[in-house]
């Protein structure tokens, strides 16, 4: 979607991740091996920056009958990593907090509108996160400037810098997508100075067809695993990685057996699971070996979901998901750091194509319309609607409220309301007045909660693309609203870098509403930023 008008920014905080890594001289070596990723274990998985096509992982053509039909263990086995181009629809996400001595950096994907999928990660990675700051003893405060890449590409292969002091890294890792099936591996490591543990690596499955979701885990008919488990020992067995009179898993609770399953990667031949080998010598990781399983043993062991994960990762379709409004994920903008963009004045003749960037984007936005114009284009109005952005009241015909006595203020502001209504069957929410221009007396007439913004782009001056954006993005902070007029064809040229910039410097974009998470403050309160 438009990657092309990405570069300049990416290409900003890209090189400044290089230079801070080259710099510091992070990750020092040996703490892939405590983590468990042992180059055997890893060796594709996180370390290769070339993103995979969707052929790499993907033999699909009769390949089977060149696989031998036999477990096998495989040291060097690469898992697959997709390009996010691979599985278009997926919405990055991003969590990340950074204190003197304590950082978090959350990365996830999730397919837009299905939201059954979304909510689960979301809930999932909230809780890692705030619990992560609540055992270092501090409140979870989102921010930005803290991840490179920020909020690009879903599941992008920028490098998530171990910061000194005690942090916990979550990364995603696209495995499959293939027809309506999206398989995401996610890593949980955490890392106190030098030493680091991972926590978890699961790997999650949605098929967005039919919202069904689930951990590699899932795949498995309940009541089969230890069947799954013994087709793992053969494996091991296969490679000399366990002994060949004893059963490597016969300790193995069998929540401990899920967990293990739950790192399962589908691949069209094979379903590979991996199996943690001995301690590392510092005790806090294992050695990881990929067992490979044919999937044609697997058969009679899978669950339906299982079955039609496989299905869909052999048949090889490109990956699906439904065309969602732009504004259709909800956000919590106490989880992510958040920030506004909003227009002015439509709706006008350029609104339409707006609407047409904002959904390629995928951004949500807030309108405040002027009620001469809603009349005059009722349609653009209820299309803003039906992509999810919100409407708000920018009076009828943008006069200087202070200026008018209480009644006509009262009528600028219900008028208005009335014709939002009207048009869209929706009720405008907040009133921002022209100008800005509002005083005590205005604020008690109007009857609504008033937004205001604290970035202004100052885009009606027409200053050129460039500048609107490089103001939207430099001036924002968390919780930012910022001020601009779909009246402008520079203003309407500049969002996608708008966007674009926000999201590379880790802002989630949200509306203004969604910033207070559903509820305004009451009528005549004034706000110019959401919560901070
Ligand atoms: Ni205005």
């Amino acid at each position: 979607m438009g990657r092309g008008r990405r570069s300049r920014w990416r290409t900003g905080v890209g090189l400044v991740a290089l230079l801070a890594l080259a710099g510091c001289g992070i990750v020092p070596p040996g703490i892939d091996d405590q983590a468990g990723r042992t180059p055997a274990s890893t060796a594709g998985s996180d370390q290769s920056d070339a993103p995979q096509s969707p052929g790499a992982s993907d033999p699909g053509e009769g390949s089977t009958t060149s696989t031998p039909l036999q477990p096998r263990a495989d040291l060097g086995y690469r898992l697959p990593r997709l390009g996010p181009g691979t599985a278009p629809g997926l919405v990055a996400r991003l969590a990340a907090m950074a204190a003197p001595d304590f950082a978090v950096v959350v990365r996830w994907a999730t397919p837009a509108g299905v939201t059954a999928f979304g909510d689960a990660l979301d809930a999932r990675f909230a809780d890692l996160a705030r619990g992560a700051a609540a055992a270092h003893g501090v409140a979870w405060t989102p921010g930005v400037d803290i991840a490179p890449g920020g909020v690009g590409s879903a599941c992008a292969q920028h490098p998530l810098t171990p910061p000194t002091g005690v942090s916990l890294t979550v990364d995603c890792q696209i495995v499959a997508a293939a027809g309506s099936v999206v398989g995401e591996r996610i890593s949980v490591l955490r890392r106190d100075g030098r030493s680091a543990a991972p926590l978890e690596r699961t790997a999650w499955y949605a098929d967005v067809a039919t919202g069904e979701f689930g951990d590699g885990s899932a795949l498995y008919r309940p009541g089969a695993e230890h069947r799954v488990l013994a087709l793992l020992a053969e494996g091991l067995r296969d490679g000399g990685f366990a002994p060949t009179t004893s059963d490597p898993f016969a300790a193995l609770p069998p929540e401990a057996a899920r967990t293990m399953l739950a790192d399962t990667v589908v691949t069209a031949d094979d379903f590979v699971v991996q199996v943690p080998l001995e301690p590392t010598p510092d005790g806090l990781g294992r050695r990881l070996v990929s067992v490979l399983v044919p999937a044609r043993l697997l058969a009679p062991f899978l669950s339906p979901f299982g079955a039609a994960v496989h299905a869909a990762v052999a048949g090889g379709a490109p990956f699906r998901v439904a065309d969602a409004p732009a504004a259709a994920d909800p956000i919590d903008c106490t989880l992510v750091a958040c920030a506004s963009i909003t227009f002015d004045d439509g709706p006008t003749s350029l609104t339409d194509g707006l609407i047409d960037l904002l959904h390629e984007w995928r951004a949500p936005a807030t309108f405040y319309l002027q009620g001469v114009n809603v009349e005059k284009r009722p349609e653009v109005a209820k299309r803003l609607v039906a992509e999810g952005h919100e409407l708000g009241n920018h009076t009828w015909n943008h006069p200087a409220l202070t200026k008018l006595p209480d009644p006509e203020v009262r009528a600028q502001v219900k008028r208005t309301q009335t014709a939002i209504a009207a048009a869209t069957g929706v009720t405008a929410r907040s009133l921002r007045p022209p100008y800005g221009d509002v005083d005590k007396r205005v604020r008690g007439v109007v009857g609504l909660p008033i937004v205001l913004w604290d970035v202004d782009t100052l885009d009606w001056t027409e200053p050129g693309s460039e500048v609107v954006a490089e103001r939207a993005v430099g001036e924002s902070s968390r919780g930012s609203i910022v001020l601009m007029h779909d009246t402008h064809s520079g203003t309407v040229a500049a969002v996608p870098d708008v966007v674009d910039g926000l999201r590379d410097r880790g802002f989630t974009l949200a509306t203004v509403t969604e910033q207070f998470g559903g509820t305004l403050p009451a009528a005549g309160q004034t706000v110019s930023h959401g919560p901070r």
